[in-house]
């Protein structure tokens, strides 16, 4: 049966975005038209997700309420515009929405680990509620991830995007093993080495697909990079148990907008604007105008 529940950790407390995230999640900054998450749940939508998990905290209500039917004013007025009543839940097209909460900020790999009980033995999609795939959230890795999974009958597949030796120290970092055509075996995966000491060059873009054994090699993992709970170390260990962990490249046009920190956000307001049918071409001409006020 086809991958069809993506949890969606949304826990993390936004300290690189003060003080925008004082009273508002980084996961529901707008960019362009539309909170960060409603491009992330369109983004799984489009890959035949059906079912979003969220993985929330306490200050963080404001996600569940985008995705909960309110009333008709409020289906009006939605961001979405695409928004539809099923079981009394705001969805995303055919994309239903529920919530567990993380307790405590224990780290990635804890907060996936609430999830179990409701992810209950499925193999599942992880996508990072703060970081959007692609312009205007066009990517279309998922699809890509899930089609590898399943004709590689893998334990793991992890989208990979190529970074700067000076940025592998941020993110998890694949020690590569053999190459195949549209994806390669992972040897090793490292969380936030010191450049000297990666693997590779090749770092985690938000991304994963995983069979239920992860929750295993989650439980039996202890507090690692930052003091937390490690989603890059239960891989490890399942990797060095021999778990059959893949990885695949994101394309050109799948640039990771990371909604974690200030400047890449920027990056994503100002494309998404640029791009955007309607106001796109007249931002543009703004701009170049602008620019020669003050040049
Ligand atoms: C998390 C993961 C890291 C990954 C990154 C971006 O780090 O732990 O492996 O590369 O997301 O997908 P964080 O940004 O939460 O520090």
């Amino acid at each position: 049966m086809s991958v069809e529940l993506a949890v969606v950790p949304v826990a993390g407390q936004g300290t690189r975005m003060l003080p925008l995230t004082r009273g508002i999640p980084k996961e529901m900054l707008p960019v362009a038209d539309k909170p960060v998450v409603q491009y992330v749940a369109e983004e799984l939508e489009r890959a035949g997700i059906r079912h979003m998990l969220l993985v929330t905290a306490a200050g963080k209500s404001a996600i569940e309420d985008h995705f909960e039917n309110r009333d008709a004013l409020t289906q009006k007025l939605s961001v979405s515009g695409n928004t539809e009543l099923l079981n009394g839940r705001r969805t995303c097209g055919n994309l239903t929405c529920s919530a567990v909460r993380q307790p405590q900020p224990l780290g990635l790999g804890q907060a996936i680990l609430c999830s179990r009980a409701v992810v209950d033995g499925r193999s599942f999609v992880v996508a990072l509620g703060d970081s959007i795939l692609g312009c205007r959230g066009q990517g279309r890795v998922v699809e890509r991830l899930i089609e590898v999974f399943e004709r590689e009958v893998a334990d793991v597949v992890i989208a990979f995007e190529n970074v700067s030796a000076d940025q592998v120290h941020r993110y998890g970092i694949a020690d590569v093993g053999r190459a195949a055509e549209d994806y390669f075996e992972l040897a090793g995966i490292v969380e936030k080495p010191h450049r000297d000491h990666a693997p590779s060059q090749y770092a985690v873009a938000a991304r994963y697909v995983f069979r239920p054994g992860i929750f295993d090699h989650l439980a039996q993992t202890t507090a690692g990079a930052g003091a937390e709970i490690q989603l890059t170390d239960a891989i490890a260990r399942w990797t060095d148990q021999g778990g059959r962990v893949l990885g695949v490249l994101t394309a050109d046009d799948e640039q990771r907008y990371d909604i974690g920190g200030m400047d890449s956000y920027f990056r994503a307001f100002v494309d998404f604007v640029m791009d955007h049918p309607q106001h796109g071409r007249e931002f543009v001409a703004y701009l170049r105008g602008s620019q020669a006020v003050r040049s």
